[in-house]
């Protein structure tokens, strides 16, 4: 039940899974003639990047051997100079951090609602995003991450007028989506709603291999070369030929039948939905949950427990040793992705798999009562209204650094990303003066037994980086 999406080759289109399989060491070749060159690319690789804008109706498409993560900085450092502002949600991908340092731009954050439910964050509304635009002046890009983590979409249309009567270009990160566009029953894709840079995880939903994504393009808002520019400033100069060759690959098969494997994707994905809806002590996230506002994709599943105690590192779990291995757990959910790969009697051993794994004995549930107060105010925004900057991002991260004590931190400046899994929503970025309640936060969140990205341990003992001035 996880990425990447042609689940260890069972969905592959047979023929260029054979050839890849037995040719291996023969593709793996580089820029000789005949070859074209991904730094430049005239001839086989460029007939590529033309279909595959056909396909998803962009302008102009790029391939990427680094993943989503090279296009969003791609598509940051395109669009933002050092100075220039950008809104983006509470929790976005650690590409886009990264973006803010290479490219200097500064972070003006949108309000996102939460499920308190599911303790997880939703989307942004059009009305939030416009507020933010209002708000302040000269952000000359927003950026969404559409489809979440949790498979909520936004209205991507009406966020893409607010954006556009703004004068700001619309990004959307859709590693997530690059299924959308193949089904009229799922969420509008980025391009179809009208932005203007949209990038695409292609091995996580389509069945590439694993980096292998795309970054498109629409309108001219944009300039094509500049994108061009960055990502060849970005990207190896020795990019992999077998990572391409299964791009190409995807792209001729989804412009063949990508309808056809998408819409079982999204009928057994309803399926599994009823089945596990049906369950006792198992709630999954569905439309109902998220309000008007959002829309859900329903390929990706949020599957709780919690009600019984079963929290969802305790259903991964039990999941494993049942043979499933599920694509990430937070707190209380664990999250299933079902693609057009996945055979239906294989997804129905999951739902036996879940059922079983929710009837062993219970845990108590309140203990996960107890974790879900001491999480519920960084989900609802504590951190995010703490966030105040006394350097940008990349000043911090192109500044020495020193490690401190957690308790010794308040009123230094953060050099790091901290961020608690679950879920994933900072509670420090570099740059970001730091203070009581956040150190009071973290400690909170450490006694709940949150595992910390960016703070470091040793012997029990926590430290953060911080600016340091001197070095
Ligand atoms: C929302 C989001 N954006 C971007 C990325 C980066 O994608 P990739 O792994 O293709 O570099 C990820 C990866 O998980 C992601 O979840």
């Amino acid at each position: 039940m996880h990425v990447p999406g042609h689940k260890q080759g069972r969905g592959s289109d047979t023929i260029a899974a054979d050839l890849i399989a037995q040719y291996l060491y023969k593709m793996d070749l580089t820029e000789i003639p005949g070859l074209d060159d991904l730094q430049k690319p005239s001839e086989c690789i460029a007939k590529t990047e033309e279909e595959a804008a056909r396909l998803f109706g962009a302008d102009r498409s790029f391939l990427l051997v680094n993943g989503s993560t090279v296009g969003v900085e791609a598509a940051i450092m395109a669009t933002c100079r050092p100075g220039s502002k950008i809104a983006i949600p509470a929790a976005v991908h650690r590409s886009v951090i990264a973006g803010l340092a290479l490219s200097g731009a500064e972070p003006v954050f949108v309000d996102t609602p939460v499920s308190h439910r599911y303790l997880i964050p939703l989307g942004v509304s059009p009305a939030d995003v416009e507020r933010s635009l209002s708000a302040e002046t000269g952000i000359s890009a927003v950026l969404v991450t559409n489809p979440s983590y949790y498979g909520v979409c936004q209205d991507l249309e009406a966020i893409a007028r607010v954006c556009h009567d703004r004068d700001a270009v619309l990004i959307v990160d859709e590693a997530h989506g690059s299924h959308l566009s193949f089904s009229s029953s799922l969420p509008a894709a980025g391009l179809e709603a009208g932005a203007d840079i949209v990038v695409q995880s292609t091995h996580k939903t389509l069945g590439a291999m694993t980096q292998a994504a795309l970054l498109h393009v629409k309108g001219d808002r944009v300039d094509h070369e500049r994108i061009a520019s960055f990502l060849r400033m970005l990207q190896t100069s020795s990019p992999s030929y077998v990572l391409m060759a299964s791009l190409d690959s995807v792209i001729h098969r989804f412009s063949m039948e990508g309808r056809e494997l998408v819409a079982c994707a999204v009928q057994n994905a309803n399926e599994v939905r009823e089945s596990l809806g049906s369950m006792a002590g198992v709630d999954v996230l569905s439309a109902g949950d998220i309000g008007p506002m959002f829309a859900l994709d329903p390929t990706r599943l949020t599957i709780s427990a919690a009600d019984r105690g079963v929290l969802g590192l305790e259903l991964q779990e039990r999941l494993r040793i049942r043979g499933f291995q599920v694509e990430f757990s937070d707190l209380l959910n664990s999250i299933a992705v079902i693609t057009y790969s996945d055979a239906a009697a294989d997804l129905q051993r999951f739902c036996s798999a879940v059922r079983h794994a929710v009837a062993e004995s219970p845990v108590d549930a309140s203990i996960a009562e107890g974790l879900c107060e001491k999480i519920r105010p960084l989900v609802a925004g504590a951190a995010v209204e703490e966030r105040r900057f006394a350097l940008t991002i990349r000043e911090a991260v192109f500044t020495g650094r020193r490690l401190v004590n957690l308790d010794e931190s308040v009123g230094e400046i953060s050099a790091e990303s901290v961020c608690p899994y679950p879920p994933g929503i900072p509670v420090l970025l570099p740059g970001q003066r730091i203070t009581r309640p956040i150190v009071d936060l973290v400690k909170t969140l450490l006694r709940a037994g949150l595992v910390f990205h960016g703070m470091n341990v040793d012997k029990g003992s926590y430290s953060l980086a911080i600016v340091d001035g001197d070095s």
